[in-house]
């Protein structure tokens, strides 16, 4: 068994509890114990032989599990929902016995790539705003917007006092009877409904959106409603990507 010590925080968000910030509230406010003794120091060190428990629950050494899914519209991307919609996780096969989180979020009517897992560090490093990790997506948008307008959403506009850009946009398709487009976004900001935001910002409305690419992940076979687990060398190249990317 390894001795290499961690910082506790680390431990319990690794375990899938909670992010690093919710782990260090948790330690704070007294509900954590390491063998037996409530631990409330933030940079406390502990060993994979040490046991800790958060609310009198010890936290689970479970297997890491990766997933990439290809969302279907019309599923919300946490765990639960309080307006009783299908969840992602809902669409896990019954027989994994590890409790998966998304890593980020995809909107109710967005599909497209998703990952799942409940490696918290990964998580934390994919999602947290200094990684800038490469989003790729494909919206059908009503209109046609000018290169001008393409060229906006990379230097940035302002949507609800929030500054949302893009680093790449290309118009893909154009059906000018229809008036129609389709147009693809790279994102490294992950903010809330961003890129239906930008493009209300244009005054365009964004009818389909679909995530086609996460970092070097992309969809491939994958129908709507399935996954597949990832293979070591995606995850390990999920983890050299988040270091590479460090600004
Ligand atoms: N941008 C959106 O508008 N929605 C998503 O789900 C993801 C990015």
């Amino acid at each position: 068994m390894s001795m290499k010590e961690e910082r506790l925080q680390k431990v319990i968000a690794n375990s899938g509890v909670t992010s690093r910030r919710k782990a260090e509230q948790l330690i704070t406010e007294g509900r954590v114990k390491v063998n037996g003794s409530i631990v409330t120091e933030l940079g406390t060190k502990v060993t994979s032989q040490q046991n800790v428990e958060v609310d009198g629950i010890p936290l689970e050494k479970e297997d890491k599990v990766y997933l990439l899914m290809n969302k279907p519209r019309r599923v919300i991307s946490t765990v639960e929902d309080d307006k009783g919609r299908k969840a992602v996780t809902e669409l896990l096969s019954p027989e994994l016995d590890q409790r998966v989180y998304p890593v980020g979020r995809l909107d109710y009517d967005t599909s497209g790539l998703l990952l799942l897992t409940n490696d918290g560090e990964l998580t934390n490093q994919l999602i947290h705003p200094k990684y800038s990790i490469d989003k790729v997506y494909v919206a059908k948008v009503k209109g046609i917007p000018t290169k001008e307008e393409l060229l906006k959403l990379k230097k940035g506009v302002t949507h609800d006092g929030e500054r949302l850009k893009c680093v790449r946009s290309k118009l893909l398709e154009v059906d000018k009877k229809k008036g129609i487009s389709m147009v693809e976004l790279t994102l490294h900001q992950g903010k809330n409904r961003q890129v239906r935001r930008m493009f209300e910002s244009l005054g365009y409305q964004v009818e389909k959106l679909k995530r086609e690419r996460f970092g070097g992940l992309t969809l491939g076979n994958l129908q709507s409603g399935e996954y597949r687990a990832l293979t070591p060398h995606e995850v390990k190249e999920l983890y050299d990507l988040a270091a590479r990317n460090v600004k």
